[in-house]
């Protein structure tokens, strides 16, 4: 339970908004903001033979959330919390070497990268304390945000939660993607959502919540930040969203300036898209553009009120007019289709599964063929739940029987069901195979993963 408390400073309106048993701290559009949004750093790489090679580091720290003494956090290089942004580019050969400096196992996954199933950094590649793992691979993909964060069962919410997570930006040679806001931290902005709730002595407060909607906190961060405000240029500014938050889902806008939303979590839309509203289950990304003018405008949240102020600094911008299309969507059709599956996302014994099994790590769930287009159904019964698959980005055919409206017709890796939302989706297993090692599917309400929502696939040869 979040207290009441005007720890924001005496311009800043706290109020206690109690719904659905939870309680948050609602943040006014009305009072200025008075931290600077932390941006984390870009990792550089050093290049050998040309290889980028990155260096990522997990262990403690501390942060200060203004809770009366510093709270103990896991983060990546040192930072005080969350860890740097890798900015890879298409068509780069990558080694990322992930240095576990915790007193405990742990895992490093590159969340929504096409990579081989030993590269992927879940479950089935622990890190021990003191050792090194190497992730090489090619970057594949288009241009996209992605992220990284830790992967280990029974442990990924709590690692997760301490704070160790980070943004991957990959950039590629897309003439669209030149004519939009790309200077990180300045007009390209990082926005990592993520709601926590702490103890009396200022720890975070964590724990696995066996509910359907799973732990949903009172306190929210933006890249570690409480109530940040951040300046940018009058004009286009891109922010890359990415819900990092252990199970809540976020209903989020614009206050004073129009939206667009350029890319889902696996890319660019074909033409950015005016909302009124974007709905982020947890794992999920979005890239929106936000017209800012002469006077502040807010992202807001329907729970929390305002999450990020951005204030025009008067500092004209130096983007142009931005591109009317920003690439070109192969839409899956129905004759590439080769396999049909069917997922149902339910309560499974004390804890939550698919098809009325939950995780077991000696079993393969599913095998997929190189070369093979699939089309997924997925149901649920109880509760809330994001549908994430590892390794490949998928089109939503159709969501309750339609197809899906432009802003969710790109690609994605992770996708909201519930039983109002029946969503059929389709990919092509077109890249890796591994006849042995598999890759994770699973909720991304990371309370239901560790209770049992997850399951594995191979792709063979
Ligand atoms: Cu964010 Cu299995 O991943
Ligand atoms: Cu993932
Ligand atoms: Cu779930």
């Amino acid at each position: 339970m979040v207290a009441i408390s005007v720890v924001f400073g005496a311009l800043v309106m706290v109020a206690l908004v109690t719904g659905c048993g939870d309680a948050v701290e609602r943040i006014s559009v009305d009072t200025p903001a008075v931290t600077p949004l932390s941006i984390p750093p870009l990792l550089e790489p050093t290049i050998e033979n040309g290889v980028a090679h990155y260096d990522l580091t997990i262990g403690t720290s501390h942060h200060d959330y203004q809770q009366g003494s510093p709270t103990e956090t896991y983060s990546y290089n040192g930072m005080s919390v969350l860890g740097p942004t890798l900015r890879l580019k298409t068509g780069d050969s990558v080694a990322i070497n992930v240095t576990n400096a915790l007193d405990q196992i742990t895992t490093t996954h590159w969340h929504g990268a096409d990579v081989p199933a030993e590269d992927d950094g879940g479950p089935l590649s622990p890190i021990e304390p003191g050792t090194t793992w190497v992730a090489d691979f090619d970057v594949i993909q288009p241009a996209a945000t992605l992220w990284y964060h830790p992967h280990l069962h029974g442990f990924t919410a709590e690692h997760v939660y301490r704070g160790s997570a980070g943004m991957i930006i990959v950039d590629d040679g897309n003439p669209a993607g030149t004519l939009l806001p790309r200077t990180y931290g300045v007009d390209d902005i990082p926005v990592i959502i993520q709601d926590r709730d702490f103890t009396e002595d200022g720890q975070f407060d964590f724990a696995i919540n066996r509910g359907p909607l799973g732990k949903r906190d009172g306190v929210l961060t933006v890249n570690g930040t409480i109530n940040p405000f951040v300046e940018t240029p009058a004009g286009p500014v891109r922010l890359r969203l990415l819900n990092g938050s252990q199970a809540r889902i976020y209903q989020l806008g614009i206050e004073g300036a129009t939206m667009m939303k350029i890319a889902s979590d696996g890319g660019y839309l074909a033409s950015p898209v005016i909302l009124e509203r974007i709905v982020l289950g947890p794992g999920d990304r979005a890239e929106i553009i936000v017209d800012v003018g002469g006077a502040p405008a807010a992202l807001v949240d329907s729970a929390f009120g305002r999450v990020l102020e951005l204030r025009p600094t008067g500092l004209a911008s130096t983007v142009g007019p931005l591109p009317e299309t920003l690439t070109a969507i192969e839409r899956i059709s129905g004759s590439e289709i080769t396999v049909d599956r069917s997922f149902h996302m339910d309560q499974v014994g004390n804890g939550w599964g698919f098809n009325g099994l939950q995780l077991d790590m000696s079993r393969i769930d599913e095998t997929m063929r190189l070369g093979d287009t699939e089309r997924w159904t997925l149901t649920a019964e109880a509760g809330q739940h994001v549908f994430h698959v590892h390794q490949t980005q998928f089109q939503i055919l159709a969501i309750n029987g339609e197809p899906p409206p432009p802003e969710e017709a790109g690609w994605e890796d992770s996708v909201l069901v519930n039983a109002n939302r029946e969503v059929v989706i389709a990919s092509r297993f077109n890249t890796y195979a591994d006849n042995n090692m598999p890759y994770m599917y699973h909720c991304h309400l990371l309370d239901h993963e560790e209770l049992g929502m997850m399951g594995q696939f191979l792709v063979v040869e």
